[in-house]
């Protein structure tokens, strides 16, 4: 049996959680900074360090209390070490250290992508192999999971992430920060064929989404306001959703792994789920909606499942020729 306590920091949440064999979520605590960057359109880095520096020992005695446990019974501490921003990254990485040291526990360090991934861990059943389709707000990836600790990076985005070509679109068409979950809501009362916007036809599993901003902001100069939010939203979400769904399913076929992934924010996408159920042969597991963007239950699931040495980085990970 194992329990660790994970803690995240990497971007606007300050999170730490404690979780039972990878599986089980016995307690999650987040402190969102959602309304300290709102006004600015985007996350602010020195002020998230600042923020995470002022909550994370509160959000990790809160982690703990909620367990009822003192650190001596757990297996190991984990944090998140990149990819994110590194002010944030280093509160996390001292606060866990120093729990770390002074219980005399291992220390974990946690790829951040990886983390995500591991989300769909709990409470599943899902084991290696799969293919794991990885859309977040920085990252954009396809990635052939053999076992737990061994991946192979298919494709990845050669410009905008999907959660960022969402958030960049959202703010285009006068929708509240962050534009993902804003976006979803509106397009769900939309016409998805109001505009067509083009699928980048990028070669092999990679993904491209600059020109469909572009196209976004082309449609939009040439209406007049009030502009038709919703089926701009739902052509958008459209337009996205199908290339990801269409290239994560040749993925699967052409691997034969059997199974599909998916996670990281965009995960919490209303037809990203439903698509996926609709179109694949095969199972498709995607994390509860509250664990696709960020959280520290991810962290410790990856601790159990991936080891105490994490030399598996998808950030880095060499792609396949
Ligand atoms: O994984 P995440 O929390 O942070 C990163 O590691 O980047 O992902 C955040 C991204 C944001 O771009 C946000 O707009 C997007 O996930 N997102 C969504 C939805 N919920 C969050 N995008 C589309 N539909 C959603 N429902
Ligand atoms: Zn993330």
């Amino acid at each position: 049996m194992s329990i660790y306590l994970g803690v995240e920091t990497s971007c606007d949440e300050t999170a730490a959680a404690v979780v039972r064999d990878g599986r089980s979520v016995v307690s999650s605590c987040l402190l969102s900074q959602f309304e300290l960057h709102a006004g600015f359109g985007g996350v602010v880095p020195e002020y998230a360090a600042r923020r995470h520096l002022e909550n994370i020992n509160s959000v990790i005695a809160a982690a703990l209390n909620e367990a009822d446990l003192t650190p001596d019974r757990l297996s190991g501490v984990a944090c998140t070490t990149g990819p994110g921003l590194v002010g944030g990254l280093l509160v996390g990485v001292c606060a866990a250290k120093a729990i770390a040291w002074s219980f005399n526990l291992p220390l974990i360090a946690v790829d951040h992508l990886l983390a995500h991934v591991c989300a769909s861990y709990i409470d599943s059943d899902l084991e290696p192999p799969f293919i794991a389709l990885l859309v977040s707000g920085g990252h954009t990836q396809i990635v052939y999971f053999k076992d737990y600790r061994q991946a192979e990076l298919l494709g990845e985005t050669l410009d905008d992430a999907a959660g960022e070509a969402f958030d960049k679109v959202g703010r285009l068409i006068g929708l509240p920060y962050p534009g993902g979950p804003a976006l979803d809501l509106q397009a769900a009362n939309g016409c998805a064929k109001r505009f067509s916007f083009p699928r980048a036809r990028v070669p092999g599993y990679d993904f491209s989404f600059s020109g469909l901003k572009t196209a976004v902001f082309t449609a939009i100069e040439k209406l007049d306001k009030p502009w038709p939010v919703a089926d701009l939203a739902a052509s958008f979400q459209d337009a996205v959703v199908a290339v990801l769904v269409k290239k994560t399913l040749l993925a699967e076929r052409e691997t034969g792994a059997g199974k599909i992934v998916v996670a990281g924010g965009v995960a919490a996408n209303s037809q990203l789920r439903a698509d996926f159920q609709a179109q694949s042969p095969v199972p498709v597991y995607f994390p509860r909606t509250e664990l696709c963007t960020d959280n520290a239950a991810m962290v410790a699931a990856a601790a159990h499942f991936c080891g105490e040495r994490q030399d598996l980085s998808l950030s880095v990970y060499s792609r396949r020729c």
